[in-house]
């Protein structure tokens, strides 16, 4: 592969809004990644303080290019600052510097950047252009694409937020080079999650390339990202707003979801909550009677081989099964009250369904220990 081209762009259909997802090497400083984007005085660096001094440069003089002032905001970095305090300091940049509606935001990090960027631009004298720039391969298979943004409340992970496309998404596999390894296993569980919800033989090419993978071989990652932005670009073109379809995307966050909030933000990985939550949807999917025990046999075995978790934390001694059901209750996917779960009906294939408690219980008597820790 000639490390200097694009390898591929996938688009995401959504009428006068479409946009391309760029997959490539070098796309950060290169000129051309930004033509056809609009033009104004001022652009503004969404990063973090850890992906900043990695790549922050680079992309300014790309963008001084094409922008007459570069504005950074360096975030606090990590999941527990994907709040209001934080988004915040991005308004303050952009009131600061007398930022207009025609201002660029790029959005240069990994998901907690991206979700807070695009939150921000969706606010910001109520909408202005914003490019996801991805630097994990969770924000790159998933994060980035799709235009859910938001931040945690201390009750509900990303209760608050809105849908707002970006402009652009720009995958530099060259970034994924200083990635520490949890966070490459974090984001392996999004890639793993599209086999059983839509492709199994994207579920066969992952379990065969499961070491390449962790070897961050560059034909294997452009491989995974693209194949997974193709299956997200699908579903989010028939539901961007999750009107029924795009619920199948969340295959494994409603436990998930009740790891990260139960735990406290940022003790479990999102990618590490959600490797778990898909063993224990799999299991109640094989409760429900849809799958056999081979298939949750081999989903365990490919979470396991990313690196992931597929025993879950006991949140409460006392209760775990009813904290449990009340950290779930909290879910975007909840209807009054009621929890609901993406469960895979064949392999290859999820729907949403409403399950008893009795059987969650179950689930999670059979999937939780006390001596699961992370940190
Ligand atoms: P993250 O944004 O916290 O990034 C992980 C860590 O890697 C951070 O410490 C970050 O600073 C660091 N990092 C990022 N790029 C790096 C690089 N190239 N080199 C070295 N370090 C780097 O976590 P994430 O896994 O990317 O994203 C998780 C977030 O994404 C969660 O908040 C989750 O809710 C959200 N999410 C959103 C969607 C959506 O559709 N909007 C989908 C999935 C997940
Ligand atoms: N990650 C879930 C979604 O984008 O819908």
């Amino acid at each position: 592969m000639d490390a200097t081209r694009t390898h591929s762009t996938v688009t995401i259909d959504l009428g006068d809004r479409s946009y391309d997802i760029r997959i490539g090497h070098r796309l950060l400083d290169d000129p051309a990644s930004l033509e056809g984007l609009p033009t104004s005085t001022s652009a503004l660096i969404v990063s973090n303080v850890t992906v900043a001094p990695l790549y922050a440069a680079r992309l300014k003089t790309a963008l001084l290019t094409r922008y007459q002032h570069v504005h950074l905001v360096e975030l606090p970095d990590g999941e527990v600052h994907k709040d209001w305090a934080s988004l915040n300091l991005i308004f303050d940049v952009l009131l600061q510097q007398a930022c207009d509606r025609k201002t660029v935001l790029f959005a240069l990090g990994g998901g907690v950047v991206g979700d807070m960027a695009g939150f921000a631009a969706a606010c910001y004298m109520r909408g202005v252009p914003f490019v996801q720039i991805p630097t994990t391969l969770l924000a790159q298979v998933d994060s980035s694409v799709g235009g859910k943004t938001a931040i945690n409340h201390p009750l509900g992970k990303n209760m608050i937020g809105a849908f707002y496309q970006p402009l652009r998404v720009l995958c530099d596999i060259d970034t994924l080079a200083t990635l520490p390894q949890r966070e490459l296993s974090a984001g392996l569980a999004e890639v793993i999650k599209y086999g059983p919800i839509a492709d199994m033989g994207f579920f066969n090419w992952v379990e065969a390339n499961m070491p390449a993978l962790l070897d961050r071989s560059p034909q294997a990652m452009a491989h995974a990202i693209q194949r997974s932005c193709e299956i997200k670009a699908h579903v989010v073109g028939h539901d961007e707003r999750e009107s029924g379809l795009r619920a199948i995307l969340n295959f494994g966050h409603t436990f998930g979801h009740a790891i990260e909030a139960g735990l406290g933000y940022g003790q479990w990985l999102h990618g590490e909550a959600v490797g778990c939550g898909m063993v224990m949807a799999a299991r109640l999917s094989y409760a429900l009677g849809c799958v056999d025990a081979h298939f949750v046999q081999r989903l365990t075995e490919l979470v396991q081989a990313a690196g992931l978790p597929v025993v879950a934390p006991v949140l409460d001694e006392q209760d775990n099964v009813g904290r449990y059901l009340q950290l779930m209750q909290v879910d975007k996917k909840a209807e009054a009250g009621a929890i609901r779960f993406v469960v895979i009906n064949a392999p290859g294939s999820a729907d949403m369904r409403s399950v008893p408690d009795d059987m969650v219980g179950e689930v999670l008597r059979a999937s939780c220990s006390s001596d699961e820790k992370r940190v």
